[in-house]
């Protein structure tokens, strides 16, 4: 399950993990907590967390979403890039998950600058709409609802903020012909349509970053 990136090579992705070390003692903490929980370990991989808490500083964010918060990995990644005084906004469907994540963001001390917000994604969008404009929305909840995240993004998004969107590489599907699950055809068709919406929107200049799972990113021109 633990997801890299590196060419094919393993060695590169030891490489980068070796140097870069993007797993310190919180985040593994993290990462147990929810294997305790019988989470399932789909939480970004430890290089893409680093790469959300870095995107995020590059823009110095200040009000970040996050669709999907599991047991609180990449909302710690994320709140740990942004300016003091910051704030990330959190959505999370299952009770289990978002008690787990509690946990998590208090034990990273977090807990100023993260709420954990419990509900469906596109309920809880709208009652957050009034804290917006926003910097930074990091999608990762239920692939075939990524092209309507993205519209509530194109709008509460500042001009300069950033969208970014887990596993656009659809677990290595997103360009392969005939996709038999019917489970897997379904998330493929929404992340297809997620990256075709925000390559072609003009609102929107975005790339599709080749991490271990594809990282799409736009920045809203
Ligand atoms: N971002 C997390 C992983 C998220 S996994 C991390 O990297 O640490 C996807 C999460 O999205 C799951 O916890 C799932 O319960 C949640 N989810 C799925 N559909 C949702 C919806 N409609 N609204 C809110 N959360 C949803
Ligand atoms: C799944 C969802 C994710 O967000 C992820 O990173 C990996 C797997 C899934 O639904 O299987
Ligand atoms: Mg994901």
């Amino acid at each position: 399950m633990e997801k890299r990136f590196g060419q094919n090579d393993p060695k590169i992705a030891d490489y980068a993990e070796e140097t870069f070390n993007p797993e310190d003692k919180v985040l593994k903490s993290i990462r147990e907590r929810s294997q305790k929980a019988n989470l399932p370990p789909i939480q970004v991989g430890a290089m893409d967390g680093l790469h959300l808490e870095i995107l995020s500083r590059c823009i110095s964010a200040q009000k970040a979403v996050e669709i999907g918060t599991l047991g609180g990995y990449s909302a710690v990644c994320i709140a740990r890039g942004l300016k003091p005084g910051g704030k990330l906004y959190t959505l999370e469907i299952s009770s289990k998950a978002a008690e787990v994540a509690k946990q998590s963001v208090r034990a990273a001390g977090l807990e100023d600058r993260v709420e954990v917000i419990l509900g469906s994604a596109l309920e809880s969008l709208k009652s957050i709409e009034k804290h917006g404009p926003f910097d930074l929305v990091f999608i990762d909840a239920d692939k075939n609802n990524y092209a309507n995240y993205l519209k509530w993004a194109e709008k509460n998004l500042r001009q300069g903020g950033v969208v970014l969107a887990d596993n656009t590489f659809a677990w290595g599907l997103i360009a392969q012909e005939n996709v038999e699950d019917p489970e897997d055809r379904s998330a493929v068709e929404g992340l297809r349509k997620f990256n075709r919406e925000i390559a072609n929107n003009p609102s929107f200049r975005a790339t599709i970053l080749p991490t271990g799972e594809g990282l799409t990113v736009g920045v809203k021109i």
